[in-house]
């Protein structure tokens, strides 16, 4: 599948729309359409439904099988700045950029991908964002920057393999993705990923504060008010679903970088010497959480991370990754991390920032032997009355994007097929198979004709329907053309009204993958429908 078509589709059923597009459009900022609010709406609630309010899972916990408890939150996006200290994120939440002095842009360092290319003698390290085709990229810079056609291609001659700019000693010979000399690149910078803002009308340095780049810190920052107000014990989950912000270097990808984004992130508290069973679990139920919603295959995998990729907090991460169609072939995208944060969250909101020390932590401290970040000082222990033990709990924490996740099962259920229309010939159609659970639209109700009482019978269904489920009503057009808009946009059922329905209470189902038909007693509909969807 061509990105390009399933990002037209997005924008013309209106699933997705570029933000402020009236005014040029703002680059990593995306609004969700009519649909599209709904298909994420369904992601979302799915993720809540099954990790939260259904979750229903025993498991063995210090040897005797038993069920964990999961609660809900919703922090608020501007927190208290020392929050970001002792995270880490004011400190180390960073990318390398590097500047353009001739085109003036500006690029994510580890992104700029190139080869050394020579015509004539002259040699030049070519350069292009990495994309799914970068050598097709690169040889178009390299015929412009030579001033060749694309017929003198074959005379371009490329040596050693595409590499991240980052391993080069140095970019005095490197032609900029966007430039025409060579040499404009500087050298890296870094570039604190987090937007600040300011609080209050009369607000200084001091005053400033950010945006969330997780919504992970409301969570570990009230671990105390939970335990104290709900009386929950370890293990435990905290789930939070809302938006972060990251002022990426170069969002791309359509929503896979955005600036501005909603994160599904869970926090599971556990006894440490339990950790690793857990961190086991949450890794595999996450895993399948995506295949039983339709991302089976090869396109999806589970990969644990190498010891250097691990982020400053962590012991142990696996992703759940995705063959997102722009990524180069054989490569895959991040969709979730499933981390094992040990007890470095709740130990550096009560002692301050932390660092790693060999195989432990100790806190950070600065020229003068203090602390470099302070803590709140609060006791976040935890007290097991059974054991009488006093911890720090351990975390888990399965942290997923809602976003990356609707645009996967976006980019799955994205199908082209042949299919007879009116007449019985073969045409092309294009279809969203997503999981009903999934489908924006539920059903749509037609009558088959606009006369004979159908379009009664059809409108009464349809707002009987509508009580339950999102249902749309379509009476314009042949019924083939119905059935293909219903098709490109996912909705799993169609339902004729026609001249048998005013006779016997009977309509008819079509079911958009098998393209089956079937009639029901209208009176039997919402039970079929519930059964189907579900
Ligand atoms: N609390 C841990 C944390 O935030 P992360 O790997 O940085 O970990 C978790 O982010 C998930 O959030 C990612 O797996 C991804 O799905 C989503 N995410 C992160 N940055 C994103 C961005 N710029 N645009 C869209 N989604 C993003």
């Amino acid at each position: 599948m061509q990105m390009e078509q399933l990002v037209a589709l997005c924008k013309r059923r209106g699933f997705l729309f570029q933000s402020s597009e009236i005014y040029g459009g703002l680059n990593g900022f995306w609004d969700y359409g009519p649909l599209g609010v709904l298909l994420k709406k369904n992601v979302k609630d799915a993720w809540w439904s099954d990790m939260v309010v259904a979750h229903n899972e025993m498991v063995l916990q210090r040897g005797a099988p038993g069920l964990y408890e999961m609660t809900g939150l919703d922090c608020t996006i501007i927190m208290h700045p020392q929050i970001w200290k002792c995270s880490g994120h004011y400190d180390l939440f960073h990318d390398y950029m590097v500047d353009c002095r001739e085109s003036k842009k500006r690029y994510r360092y580890d992104h700029v991908k190139g080869r050394t290319v020579a015509y004539h003698g002259q040699s030049v390290f070519a350069t292009t964002m990495e994309t799914e085709n970068t050598q097709d990229c690169l040889e178009q810079a390299a015929l412009k920057f030579f001033g060749l056609r694309k017929k003198d291609v074959e005379n371009l001659e490329w040596s050693g393999e595409i590499m991240a700019i980052s391993q080069l000693a140095g970019f005095s010979n490197v032609l900029g993705p966007d430039a025409k000399t060579i040499g404009t690149l500087t050298a890296p910078r870094e570039f604190n990923l987090m937007f600040k803002t300011v609080i209050g009308a009369l607000g200084g340095e001091d005053d400033a504060s950010f945006l969330r780049p997780e919504t992970a810190q409301g969570i570990f920052v009230n671990f105390k008010n939970v335990c104290d107000s709900t009386r929950v014990k370890v293990p435990f989950g905290i789930a939070q679903i809302g938006k972060s912000f990251r002022n990426e270097i170069t969002p791309r990808n359509f929503t896979f970088r955005s600036r501005e984004f909603e994160q599904m992130e869970i926090e599971f508290f556990c006894h440490p010497s339990e950790s690793p069973q857990w961190y086991k679990y949450w890794r595999d139920r996450r895993f399948a959480w995506y295949t039983e919603l339709g991302l089976a295959g090869e396109r999806l995998r589970l990969r644990d991370h190498d010891q250097d990729e691990l982020s400053h907090y962590s012991c142990g991460t696996a992703d759940v990754e995705y063959q997102y169609p722009f990524l180069p072939e054989g490569e895959y995208g991040e969709l979730e991390g499933i981390a094992h944060r040990g007890d470095f969250d709740l130990r550096s909101h009560m002692e301050g920032k932390l660092m790693r020390d060999g195989d432990g932590l100790t806190l950070e401290l600065d020229a003068d032997g203090k602390p470099k970040h302070r803590g709140s000082g609060k006791d976040l222990t935890y007290y097991d009355e059974v054991t009488r033990e006093r911890y720090v709990p351990h975390v888990i924490e399965p942290s997923a994007g809602a976003d990356r996740a609707t645009l996967a099962f976006l980019c799955e259920a994205y199908h082209v097929d042949q299919v007879p229309n009116d007449k019985g010939e073969p045409t092309e159609r294009v279809s969203l198979k997503f999981h009903p659970r999934l489908a924006p639209i539920k059903a749509a109700v037609f009558p088959l004709v606009k006369k004979d009482g159908m379009p009664e019978i059809a409108t009464e269904l349809y707002g009987e329907l509508k009580r339950e489920f999102s249902v749309f009503y379509d009476d314009k057009g042949a019924v083939g053309r119905r059935y293909r808009r219903q098709d490109e946009i996912g909705t799993p059922f169609c339902i004729t009204i026609d001249g048998q329905t005013a006779r016997d209470d009977t309509v008819t189902i079509r079911d958009r993958d098998t393209l089956e038909q079937w009639r029901v007693k209208q009176c039997d509909l919402a039970a079929e429908l519930r059964g189907r969807l579900s």
